[in-house]
């Protein structure tokens, strides 16, 4: 069973707070897609200022639609493609401070303004990415990336 907590401490003790409580979720769990499930739906109730938060899947060399909440999204993006597919190509988070200003990002939601992508790495291979839009300009910033790329590894260590 899952209880709302306030997120009442500073944004990295709150961020702490949201990485225990996905490794109390996901706990003995086999299930990577539930995994997936609940923990879009975990960073969905923790994060403000987000209107899409959720995963994309690699198959082959192109990134495929996960688990997520948020408006229907673009279902395949090709390794190189917009924001997702570079960070993907690169290995790297990328925060995108205002996505008209990304070349070739690709607008899922028209709503969105910022954007970041964190890629999840196992045995130096990119298995897919945790893709967050905003629909403010600038929401992302260096302490988000650390903690995301924190969450990220604690999913990607059930594998
Ligand atoms: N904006 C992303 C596409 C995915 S949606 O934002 C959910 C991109 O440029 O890769």
């Amino acid at each position: 069973m899952f209880h709302t907590i306030a997120y009442n401490g500073t944004r990295e003790e709150n961020y702490e707070l949201v990485i225990q409580q996905l490794r109390a979720l996901i706990e003995g769990e086999s299930s990577f897609i539930a995994n997936l499930a609940n923990a879009s739906a975990l960073l969905n109730q923790f994060l403000e200022q987000i209107n899409w938060v959720g995963f994309y899947l690699t198959e082959n060399d192109e990134l495929v639609l996960g688990p997520f909440q948020g408006l229907p999204a673009c279902v395949r993006i090709p390794f190189g493609k917009g924001v997702c597919g570079t960070a993907a190509e690169n290995r790297k988070t990328i925060i995108v401070p205002d996505v008209h200003l990304f070349p070739g990002h690709i607008a899922c939601d028209a709503a969105s303004q910022s954007e970041i992508v964190v890629p999840m790495v196992k045995d130096g291979n990119v298995i897919g990415v945790l893709d967050i839009d905003s629909p403010v300009k600038n929401r992302f910033d260096e302490t988000d990336q650390k903690y995301l790329e924190k969450f990220v590894d604690v999913i990607v260590a059930t594998l």
